[in-house]
């Protein structure tokens, strides 16, 4: 089933398109078209596939997760890291074994590393069994390109990167029917050193709060269950929209929304993260008692290197404010390791605040160059085998941590969303506000529900009953 964000309609010209790219379908004898839609990286990117699958519905295709069954394919890409590239490059090649078995496939590639020139040259040249190339400010026009090489026969690049204003309407297909992405913002405008997004995603543009919470309450309506609000950067929401609304004012906004669900947000940056913010957290009472808070590094130099514009003390005071409202607030975070030019004794620092902070969960990486990024161009004299020792020190101490923090909750009562049935047999997994997973002995027809639950014990996955 595909949704429309309500009041505000998907462009015209493209679904003419729609239309068009069903009818010329049939002409040309695929009348139940299917297609797949292939996903890596970031929530964001999951969220844009959300939105690639309802405009394939409108054109009449079906969803299935099964190539050599589809007459479409789509990757949408992500660029954030090298060895993601490598693999999108095998799997598009994979499909040129599949346009022989059936002559009315089209392959289409997307995303972050799409929007990269020299991604895309190659894509034209040494991939000429790709019939689509798009970058990440184009994707509600999926329709047209269709439609193009459909008819044209030529095959499509488009990288337009205009930095226009968001185009609403887009239908969306959730896949889940509980759980649900709301994008506020896209783009991002910090340029850390390492990064690639700022590149391949454009500048930070904001959705409406009007838009944003209308999309809100149809989910809360449609029975929905938690709203992840989602952007590179969330807590510069707002920027060059003229209705005075930041992120702080849009989470209350959701906040006042009748209904029993809850909020998520990701992510947020250090240096924009505000008292105002952090009090909103406080007093909604839907915003779950989390904050995904990179850091990156725990060594003021690379921070400056980074260009992450706050220092090693600048965190932990966010991080003390933030708990001297929310005492219980989780925090997890994003790690780089062995950014250039970093040594181990600056390392030792990122070990050291890892274990003041005692995140309860972290997202941890080795460095990667990006190209096109200052980094690249530093002098990075460690070598991988040296970084992977570091990187699997940090992982053993966080190891540790993880399971004192989690023993913690051992005795408590948790409300939790039950999300997905547990890899042992008759159990499901619930999450709580804090993002701690808990295993139940429970139906599965809670899925989706909310219940408090008592955590009974802990050997390296937390278990609990239903009070
Ligand atoms: N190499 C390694 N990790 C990176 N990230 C972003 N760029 C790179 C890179 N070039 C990580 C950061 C960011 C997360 C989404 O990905 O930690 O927060
Ligand atoms: Fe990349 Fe930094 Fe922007 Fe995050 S804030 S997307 S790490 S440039």
């Amino acid at each position: 089933m595909s949704e429309f964000v309500p009041n505000i309609s998907y462009p015209t010209e493209q679904k003419v398109y729609a239309d068009r790219v069903k009818s010329k379908l049939a002409e040309n004898g695929v009348f139940f078209p299917k297609a797949t839609v292939v996903t890596y990286g970031c929530q964001q990117n999951v969220s844009d596939s959300q939105r690639l699958k309802g405009m394939l519905r409108l054109m009449g295709y079906d969803i299935v997760e099964d190539l050599e069954k589809s007459d479409f394919i789509i990757f949408n890409t992500c660029a954030v890291r090298g060895h993601a590239e490598d693999r999108v490059f095998g799997n598009v090649g994979a499909t040129k074994k599949l346009k022989k078995q059936n002559p009315n496939l089209m392959v289409a590639v997307c995303g972050c590393m799409a929007q990269q020139q020299a991604v895309a040259d190659k894509f034209k040249e040494s991939y000429p069994y790709v019939d689509i190339v798009f970058g990440t400010q184009v994707f509600h026009r999926l329709p047209e390109f269709i439609y193009k090489r459909l008819t044209g026969g030529k095959r499509v690049f488009e990288l337009e990167l205009k930095n226009e204003k968001i185009v609403e309407g887009v239908p969306v297909d959730r896949e889940d029917r509980f759980k649900g992405y709301i994008p506020i913002m896209y783009g991002c405008d910090n340029f850390c050193t390492y990064c690639i997004v700022p590149y391949v995603r454009g500048r930070e543009r904001s959705r409406s709060a009007e838009v944003i919470v209308a999309e809100a309450k149809q989910m809360v309506a449609d029975g929905y269950k938690e709203i992840m609000l989602l952007g590179q950067n969330v807590n510069s929401y707002g920027k060059g929209n003229d209705d005075g609304i930041n992120f702080a004012k849009l989470l209350r906004m959701v906040n006042n929304i009748e209904g029993d669900f809850r909020i998520r947000f990701m992510t947020s940056h250090p240096k924009d993260c505000t008292i105002e913010l952090l009090d909103a957290m406080r007093d909604c009472e839907k915003v779950e008692n989390h904050l995904h808070l990179p850091f990156q590094s725990g060594n003021s130099r690379v921070l400056k290197a980074m260009n992450r514009r706050y220092t090693r003390d600048d965190y932990l005071s966010l991080i003390k404010v933030a708990r001297e409202r929310m005492p219980d607030i989780a925090f997890t975070s994003d790690i780089i390791v062995g950014f250039p030019g970093e040594t181990y004794e600056e390392f030792k620092e990122t070990l050291s605040l890892v274990k003041e902070v005692k995140f309860a969960s972290l997202f941890t990486f080795i460095y990667s160059p990006r190209e096109g990024t200052p980094g690249e161009k530093m002098p990075d004299p460690v070598s991988r085998a040296e970084k992977g020792k570091w990187f699997d020190e940090l992982l053993k101490t966080q190891d540790r941590i993880q399971k004192d923090y989690n023993n913690g909750f051992v005795g408590k009562t948790v409300r939790v969303l039950f999300e997905e049935e547990a890899p042992k047999q008759d159990y499901i997994i619930g999450k709580s506000d804090g993002t701690v997973s808990v295993y139940v002995k429970a139906n599965k027809d809670l899925i989706g529900k909310f219940a408090d639950v008592k955590v009974v014990s802990n050997d390296g996955v937390l278990y609990g009953t239903i009070v």
